[in-house]
């Protein structure tokens, strides 16, 4: 078990230990300070951007990010889950909740936690394409970059390794969440 400066903070859950810490608080927050910049830089106030953030797993990734940017934005979420009746998943992905806000003409920023298949990415983006944005670029936390699903992703975080990462809106079970770092399980 990882010490995390003295604290361990939720770390171990039942028999659910949190292994290794992967990003620690500093790492992931020096990286969204460079995400901000980066992405401030490539928008404009003419583009009316909309920040869309993919619940709940880019809850607090979304939250940092924002903070980070220095343009005006107006903020959204969607909630997309994969559909396959519970056991098996079928790759279809299904429209929860939102987006409420008018997409027509303006640049959409989707941002997610981490990209796995790529299946939800690949289905959202066309969809919000087909709602009248006009430009969609999704900012993705995490990347696994597995040779799957062919989606662009214009802004990534970190290349994450292959295996089963929790904390920073991450979750195994909706447990683990609330870690402020994010660890392999
Ligand atoms: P994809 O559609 O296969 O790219 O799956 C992306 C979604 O799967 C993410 O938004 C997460 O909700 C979930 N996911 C994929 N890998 C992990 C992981 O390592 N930890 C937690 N959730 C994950
Ligand atoms: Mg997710």
């Amino acid at each position: 078990m990882t010490d995390v400066g003295g604290a361990v903070r939720d770390g171990r859950l039942g028999d659910r230990v949190v292994r290794e810490i992967v990003y620690d608080e500093d790492a992931i927050q020096d990286r969204v300070r460079a995400l901000g910049e980066e992405i401030s830089a490539a928008y404009g106030p003419e583009d009316r951007l909309l920040v869309l953030g993919l619940l709940k797993g880019s809850f607090l990734f979304m939250a940092d990010l924002v903070r980070n940017l220095t343009l005006p934005l107006h903020v959204d979420f969607m909630v997309a889950s994969s559909y396959g009746g519970g056991t098996v998943s079928s790759g279809e992905v299904r429209l929860l909740y939102g987006p409420t806000a008018e997409l027509a003409g303006r640049a959409v920023l989707l941002v997610e936690d981490i990209v796995d298949s790529g299946t939800t990415l690949a289905r959202l983006v066309p969809m919000l394409e087909g709602r009248g944005a006009a430009s969609v670029d999704v900012c993705a936390l995490l990347h696994k970059r597995l040779p799957t699903v062919g989606v662009e992703v214009r802004w990534v975080g970190f290349d994450a390794p292959n295996s089963f990462l929790v904390g920073y809106g991450l979750d195994h079970a909706e447990d683990f969440r609330h870690l402020p770092y994010i660890a392999s399980l």
